[in-house]
């Protein structure tokens, strides 16, 4: 077979087909697009055609099978094919006959129920969870923590507690780990509080610094509370009222979290701290740490329910996906509820990505 006689052969093959003539012979074939994957097919070739050409061959009779039995799936091979395969580049044409007979087949899995209510829920009314009411009512005496899951609406203790220390005449001081985050919360306080009374500082922008509500990340902060130490300061601390300090899990950071540390230890008295977080480990500790070195005690907010279930999901880079467990919800401990069709795709990506250069 010619070099062009043998590439016309593989432009025609799915490219399914060619990821599995590829199998063992070319080191992360499965990221390469079909054109590329024909040009190292031929490639490599170039030192062992007769052994291309028969594995071609093979599979090219056993298509029709294999179509039958996985459906027109433009992926490679299943990783049961792959399990019960020889050593690299050691591929047997007489093993493939018995391909489909290696394992039971497990039935497909039910995508339907997996994806089943997601999307955007009718409108409701808004009436705030008790948690909610529960930390801006304590924030009202104390220092507080929210330690609740993503998702659960800390926003709203925070954008609440904000507006009662407006409407009591106090400066609002909200910091975030990220620029971004801070240009986002800018965007969205703007919006709620109107824009003559939201600033910003970062390391990038310095907009409005005079006003009640100030976003910025925590750095600066911590920065401010060092000038205002050494009294050059533009921004008036005087009348702080509340720090929030949202995803304040950065505390438990190794090279960040010192920031975290000395921001809280440097806070006004004065001022209520609100730390929001969906995943501080130990907040209890970090809640009596705030007792034991602030004027008030701290109160911690926290509860492990999810407004928005979690659903866990194998996405294969071939684009398929699966629910990763058997049941829907996501289960502990037990590597058995895990869904075969994921461990098979997961198997089957580790095989052709994790092998090592067969030449
Ligand atoms: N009591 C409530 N009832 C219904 N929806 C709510 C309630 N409180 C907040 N929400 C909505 O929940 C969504 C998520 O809220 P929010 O962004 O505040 O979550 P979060 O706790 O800050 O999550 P993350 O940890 O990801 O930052 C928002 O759309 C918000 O409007
Ligand atoms: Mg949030």
């Amino acid at each position: 077979m010619t070099t062009d006689e043998l590439e016309k052969l593989l432009a025609q093959q799915p490219v399914g087909f060619l990821h599995r003539l590829a199998s063992g012979r070319i080191h992360r074939h499965f990221r390469l697009g079909k054109r590329r994957l024909i040009d190292a097919l031929l490639r490599h070739s170039a030192d062992n055609r007769a052994g291309m050409e028969s594995d071609l061959q093979t599979l090219t009779k056993e298509r029709p099978r294999y179509e039958q039995s996985v459906g027109h799936r433009q992926h490679p091979e299943p990783a049961a094919h792959q399990a019960k395969r020889p050593g690299h580049g050691e591929r047997h044409p007489a093993k493939a006959g018995h391909e489909g007979s290696a394992e039971p087949a497990e039935p497909a899995p039910d995508l339907t129920a997996f994806l089943e209510g997601i999307g955007v829920p009718p409108p409701q009314p808004f009436v705030p969870d008790a948690w909610q009411e529960e930390a801006l009512a304590h924030l009202a005496e104390t220092d507080v923590i929210v330690s609740v899951p993503t998702g659960s609406g800390k926003t709203y203790v925070a954008i609440e507690a904000t507006r009662r220390a407006i409407e009591a005449e106090c400066t609002v001081i909200y910091t975030s780990p990220l620029k971004a985050l801070s240009n986002t919360k800018f965007t969205e306080f703007s919006r709620i509080f109107g824009a003559d009374r939201v600033g910003i500082l970062t390391g990038d922008r310095k907009d409005n610094p005079q006003a009640p509500l100030l976003i910025m990340t925590t750095e600066i902060l911590r920065n401010l509370l060092y000038d205002a130490a050494g009294g050059e300061i533009d921004v008036r601390l005087d009348t702080l009222g509340l720090v929030i300090m949202d995803e304040s899990q950065y505390i438990a950071d190794p090279e960040r979290g010192v920031v975290w540390e000395e921001t809280i230890i440097f806070c006004p008295t004065q001022a209520r701290l609100l730390l929001l977080s969906a995943s501080i480990g130990n907040p209890q500790d970090v809640a009596d740490w705030l007792t034991s070195i602030r004027p008030t005690p701290c109160y911690l907010v926290r509860h492990h329910r999810r407004s928005v279930p979690l659903r866990a999901g194998y996405l294969h880079p071939s684009g398929k996906l699966t629910p990763l467990f058997r049941s829907v919800g996501i289960p502990h401990g037990s590597a058995a509820a895990l869904h075969p069709e994921a461990k098979r795709l997961f198997a089957h990506y580790e095989d052709e990505t994790l092998r090592p250069r067969s030449h």
